[in-house]
């Protein structure tokens, strides 16, 4: 099998959304130069929002962004940050401000990921993926919200499912997610009366992505038990997910888990 280029299109999308909704709105996503916040992205452009793209690799930023603007006749600004730093952040965000003037949406997804007992990992690795997804998240909140108190805005925070029950080699992940599920909440319930919302999407598997290489089995899943809807996932599935929560049709969901998973977790809990 040829190796995954992590680079998604949305042509898998089954949106049923009008391609205007987000016109004249700004998406502000890390994590946004590859896999599911890739294609997070790309569906809130085809909808009509301008974006800002945020990661540590520059190169790969600006060919996402030009390849991003390409497909889909929207600008997309590559800002370069790395979410452990709350100054490169402040950056990329005064960039995004300079360029489009307003945040009103925001996806909180940069991510990291390996497999490794806890038996074997170092107090760094933990660390690491606590900084990157959990801290990185407030970070990203820290560096944005006045914006998007102003444009009375949403978050979206990508967590994962393998948290909600225990997940072999998966402690740094999983303890990190349940952070950044918590984290949402409180976002939720504190900014609520200023207009802001915050939810999470928790992916199940998703074909093609550089989370589901490092992870599960490789091949068609359809008819494997632990796969109840027959396939994996598709990043247009997350892409349909995203357009929902951030769309009006979601003004009155927030502090909300949303698993778009195709069923498997029920199904892994009662193995
Ligand atoms: C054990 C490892 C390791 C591995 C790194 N470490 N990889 N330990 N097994 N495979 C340890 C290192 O030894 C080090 O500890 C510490 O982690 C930090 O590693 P660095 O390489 O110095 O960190 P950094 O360069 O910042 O890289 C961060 C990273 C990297 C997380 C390690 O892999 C990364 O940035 N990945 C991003 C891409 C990615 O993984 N995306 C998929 C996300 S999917 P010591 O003790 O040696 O100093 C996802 C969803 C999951 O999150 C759910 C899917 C269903």
């Amino acid at each position: 099998m040829a190796p995954s280029p992590h680079v998604v299109p949305i042509a898998d999308s089954t949106s049923v959304f009008k391609a205007d909704i987000f016109k004249g709105k700004v998406l502000f996503c890390t994590g946004g130069g590859s896999g599911i916040c890739r294609g997070m992205t790309e569906a809130m452009m085809r909808h009509g929002a301008n974006s800002a793209i945020v990661g540590r690799n520059l190169e790969r930023l600006t060919k996402a962004a030009k390849e991003l603007s390409e497909a889909t006749g929207r600008e997309c600004l590559p800002a370069q940050a790395d979410v452990r730093s709350p100054a490169t952040l402040k950056e990329a965000v005064a960039k995004t401000i300079a360029k489009f003037g307003r945040i009103d949406y925001v996806i909180c997804g940069a991510a990291g990921n390996f497999l490794v007992p806890i038996s074997a990992m170092s107090e760094n690795a933990f660390k690491t993926v606590m900084e990157i997804d959990t801290i990185g998240s407030f970070n990203t909140i820290k560096a944005t919200l006045a914006h998007v108190r102003a444009s009375k805005g949403a978050y979206i925070h990508v967590s994962a499912t393998l948290h909600y029950n225990g997940t072999p080699f998966q402690a740094h992940v999983s303890a990190a997610k349940a952070g950044v599920d918590a984290l949402s909440a409180v976002l939720a319930v504190e900014e609520g009366p200023n207009g802001v919302r915050s939810n999470v999407i928790a992916p199940g598997p998703i074909a093609g992505t550089e989370g589901m290489d490092r992870l599960s089995p490789k091949g068609d899943v359809a008819g494997r038990p632990g796969y109840p809807a027959g396939r994996m996932g598709v990043v247009g599935d997350i892409g349909n997910a995203t357009i929902f929560l951030f769309s009006d049709a979601a003004s009155y969901i927030t502090g909300q888990v949303l698993p778009v998973d195709g069923g498997t977790m029920h199904l892994q809990s009662t193995l």
